[in-house]
């Protein structure tokens, strides 16, 4: 039942109840305080200027808000928000319809900006740029390039992945920003507002009790908050406090750091079933019967924010605290155990 939260927390879907608790307003956006007084600051520059914002990066795993910082940014501006993902864009021709369609200063968000075929970021270069798309039409001998002069246009893009990103990609972006996780306490706050709007009364250890499981992300903040409101209106009197919430994220098996039953079977797997490593993602992966981007998007960031794994070059390996957390002996350190430093 747990692991539904975390589809939740992959690139797609957005549900209907992440739009309706998506800040409207930057004053509304908790946390992230840095990206944002770098955000406003940008939009504050351009405004004076009378000139178009530039290009955006927002990097950070699933559920952070890089989704609702873009349409922050294009509501902050007054301009218009075109929406697309990397994968969407196939051909040429399908960039070329989208950039001939915005307006000067609209911003143009791309999801998942490093899922882009190779070929597309190649146009996508001097459309940055210089504001240009030089398009090939037909082939072979009567194979011709035409330039399409565009609107001065806003990139943002989105991605899990940074790494992921070419080089020459990220070099055309103005300003980079990575997002990190939240605190407990920012949480509590974005639980709160949540729990407003959606009318249902909860006190300040209700919502650090579901702050403290949400894995420092808002989107599983949110999820966890409806999932304690239906415990609470059949178990409970509706309301939350402390006491609820945990019975309620206990009922669903997420512990009291917020790990649910996929984080813990790949720590159980990777300390019983591969000696602790290092493995590799895709061997893992097929091990607890996980898609690999999942573990690698979704489940890895947090279990090594939690200091319960590490990746190195030879592939992933369990910490003590991982031990510890499954209930595990720490492995005897002998010559070959690359673990050997660390217990
Ligand atoms: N700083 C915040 N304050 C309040 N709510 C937030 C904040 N950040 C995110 N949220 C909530 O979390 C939900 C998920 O955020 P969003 O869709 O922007 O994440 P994302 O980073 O785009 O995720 P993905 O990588 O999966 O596309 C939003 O609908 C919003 O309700
Ligand atoms: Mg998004």
């Amino acid at each position: 039942m747990s692991e539904n939260f975390y589809q939740q927390t992959t690139s797609v879907p957005v549900t209907a109840f992440d739009v309706s608790l998506r800040p409207p307003a930057f004053s509304e956006f908790i946390g992230q305080e840095k990206v944002k007084e770098r955000l406003l600051l940008m939009l504050e520059a351009a405004k004076r200027r009378g000139d178009v914002l530039d290009h955006v990066l927002l990097s950070g795993p699933p559920g952070l808000g890089k989704t609702t910082l873009a349409n922050l940014i294009a509501r902050a501006s007054g301009t218009q928000l075109h929406t697309t993902s990397g994968p969407q864009i196939e051909k040429a021709g399908d960039l070329a319809g989208i950039l001939t369609n915005i307006q000067k200063g609209d911003i143009l968000f791309i999801d998942e900006i490093h899922r882009l075929h190779p070929a597309i970021e190649e146009y996508l270069y001097p459309a940055m740029e210089d504001f240009r798309l030089d398009i090939i039409i037909d082939s072979g001998p009567s194979a011709r390039s035409i330039q399409i002069n565009l609107p001065r246009f806003t990139l943002v893009g989105a991605t899990t992945r940074s790494g992921m990103l070419t080089a020459p990609l990220r070099s055309r972006f103005g300003l980079v920003n990575r997002l990190d996780y939240y605190s407990h306490e920012e949480l509590a706050r974005i639980i709160e507002r949540s729990a407003g709007l959606l009318d249902v009364p909860i006190d300040p250890s209700g919502a650090m009790e579901v702050a403290s499981r949400a894995r420092g992300t808002p989107r599983v903040a949110n999820a966890l908050l409806r999932w304690v409101r239906d415990y609470s209106q059949v178990r409970g009197s509706g309301a939350i406090n402390g006491v609820i919430a945990d019975a309620a994220l206990a009922m669903i098996e997420i512990d009291s750091q917020g790990l649910d039953e996929m984080d813990k079977r790949l720590l159980e797997v990777m300390i019983y079933k591969f000696g602790g490593g290092p493995v590799g993602l895709n061997s893992l992966a097929v091990a607890v019967g996980e898609d690999p981007a999942t573990v690698e998007e979704v489940h890895e960031p947090f279990l090594i924010m939690q200091g319960f794994l590490m990746r190195t070059p030879r592939g992933r390996i369990a910490l003590p605290s991982a031990y510890q957390k499954i209930g595990a002996p720490a492995p005897t350190p002998t010559a070959n155990n690359p673990q050997q430093d660390l217990f």
